[in-house]
């Protein structure tokens, strides 16, 4: 039987049931309905609603459903339509006539958003810590490769040579926006729903704002309509967890790329390799390929999920029922990426000689001849020029670039020096740059600000 049978003439058809029932997805909510009801059973104590003793037999009953439904033995019935509706019923049946005092004062409405609110901060926040595990091991990367250096790219050709930690830096960065991100959504979703009711609040004299203190959100809610009728944090979660899947994707797109032999720069442990069930030669990247691969799935639920919010009116509408799908599935897809990226990013080999060999043609200090000239007072578009020039004779001639700039009049044998390899790495010396000192002021500056960001984890979780 349904909670609301008594308003309907005949029993609900089978189909609409199966249509509307969300329990196949959302039992995964029974642990954060379980505390946001006890919260509430306190805050009915605190109205009049219940005596002490009335309080004990539910927070009892509440706690009871909540160890089955943990336990795996929790019973279902066909008329639970949501876990919402499987955890009242059981109380009922725990509490007796007691049972059906537990819902006074609140709606689905309130019930689900808040139980929503309470499991998102909590998959925010260990999703963050996982955000942070990767780029402790990308830190500890960076740290152990000291002077080994890669070519950088732009438009995927070599333009010059970076130090392998700053390139392995640059991707941390990216994540410690995406930290940043997080702890900002995590705050902005601490606000508590419980109380709004259907959508207007209600004639009993519940205080709202205490349930959001135990339930330790940071504030409670200012409009009830807005409270029950909106779910942009759930939008704000699937951005911020898409967007992590995009620097997923790009960490595991040259992760493939470098692993290729024909780059060779990357060598993945056998323990993060897969086989190929027909090649015997094979060893394949497919961490890597799925790390770029679930990208799409996470943006599409951003997507999906965006435009089913298009066009509400307010306040609830149950096409706000499509909220848990596509959140559980991102939670779940994007831990599972973050924790195999960082698998294998903490034993995959590098070779620095490959490397290293790739950022040592003289081509990719052309720049730094240009700037040589500069510094001797050359503009800068002659200098570029100039420079140009050589390479272009070099490329056509097959002349080595060297020879060609011992005789050029604008340089001569002094330039070469330029040309020995790591000699235009360790010139870089400007902040924030490829250099030695540079990046290793950066990678302090990095660990340092993990460190704060763990910090204000540890304070948004309270
Ligand atoms: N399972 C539903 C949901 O997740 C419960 C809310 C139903 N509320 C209602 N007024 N019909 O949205």
């Amino acid at each position: 039987m349904t909670l609301w049978s008594s308003r309907m003439s005949s029993p609900p058809a089978e189909d609409m049931m199966t249509f509307t029932a969300s329990l196949a997805f959302d039992r995964r909510l029974a642990a954060s309905d379980v505390e946001a009801s006890i919260a509430h059973v306190h805050g009915l104590e605190r109205a009049g609603v219940l005596e002490e003793k009335e309080t004990v037999v539910l927070v009892e009953a509440l706690k009871r459903t909540g160890d089955e439904l943990a336990a795996g033995v929790f019973e279902f019935e066909p008329g639970d339509e949501d876990i919402h509706t499987a955890i009242e019923r059981r109380v009922r049946e725990l509490a007796g006539d007691l049972g059906a005092k537990l819902h006074s004062g609140r709606s689905r409405n309130d019930q689900v958003a808040v139980a929503l609110r309470l499991f998102t901060r909590q998959e925010l926040a260990r999703i963050t810590e996982l955000v942070l595990a990767l780029q402790g091991t990308l830190a500890e990367r960076a740290a152990e490769s000291g002077q080994t250096y890669m070519p950088g790219y732009t438009h995927f050709q070599r333009a010059q040579p970076v130090l392998l930690a700053h390139h392995l830096l640059a991707h941390g960065w990216a994540l410690a926006r995406d930290v940043d991100r997080l702890l900002a959504t995590l705050r902005r979703l601490s606000v508590s729903p419980l109380g709004a009711g259907a959508l207007a609040g209600s004639t009993l004299p519940l205080q709202p704002d205490l349930v959001a203190d135990e339930l330790g959100f940071v504030a409670c809610f200012e409009n009830s309509l807005d409270a029950v009728g909106d779910r942009d944090f759930v939008a704000e979660a699937l951005f911020d967890i898409a967007l992590i899947g995009v620097h997923l994707s790009r960490i595991g797109e040259e992760v493939v790329v470098f692993s290729s032999e024909e780059f060779g720069f990357f060598r993945l442990d056998d323990a993060w390799a897969t086989g190929s069930s027909m090649l015997p030669q094979k060893k394949n990247p497919d961490v890597a390929e799925l790390a770029r691969g679930k990208a799409g799935r996470l943006i599409g639920h951003l997507t999906g999920f965006l435009t089913t919010l298009k066009g509400l009116p307010l306040a609830y509408n149950r096409d706000l029922q499509e909220d848990k799908e596509p959140l559980f599935d991102s939670v779940d897809q994007v831990s599972l990426a973050l924790v195999a990226l960082d698998g294998l990013l903490a034993t995959v080999s590098f070779d620095v000689e490959r490397m290293q060999a790739a950022a040592d043609s003289p081509a990719l200090v052309a720049i730094d001849l240009v700037e040589w000239l500069v510094a001797r007072a050359m503009p800068f578009r002659d200098a570029h020029a100039t420079v140009g020039a050589i390479v272009r004779e070099s490329v056509e001639r097959h002349v080595p670039l060297a020879e060609l700039l011992a005789v050029h009049p604008s340089f001569g044998e002094d330039v070469l020096a330029l040309l020995e390899p790591g000699t235009a790495l360790s010139r870089r010396r400007t902040p924030g740059g490829a250099g030695p000192e540079a990046v290793s002021q950066q990678l302090e500056r990095f660990r340092a600000r993990m460190a704060q960001d763990a910090e204000r984890l540890g304070a948004e979780r309270r």
